[in-house]
């Protein structure tokens, strides 16, 4: 997983467009890695990841990851 704030400017990630591994940002369509969390292309800058993990139909998210985002 990865915030849902683009590393251009802010972005919401949750609303752009899923292909592959990665998400393109609505507003100016920066392409976002879902695995890395890296721009891809030209552009640079960076979202957090926050590992995740799918047990059957269940999927586990690291709470600490999110908890130090708060602090
Ligand atoms: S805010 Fe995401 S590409 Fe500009």
């Amino acid at each position: 997983a990865i915030d849902d704030h683009c590393p251009h400017k802010g972005g919401p990630l949750s609303q752009g467009i899923v292909h592959g591994a990665a998400v393109t940002c609505p507003l100016h369509n920066w392409v976002i890695s879902l695995e890395t969390g890296k721009a891809l292309g030209a552009d640079e800058g960076s979202v957090r990841t926050i590992p995740v993990k799918v047990d059957d139909d269940r999927l586990f998210i690291a709470l600490e990851a999110l908890a130090s985002k708060a602090a």
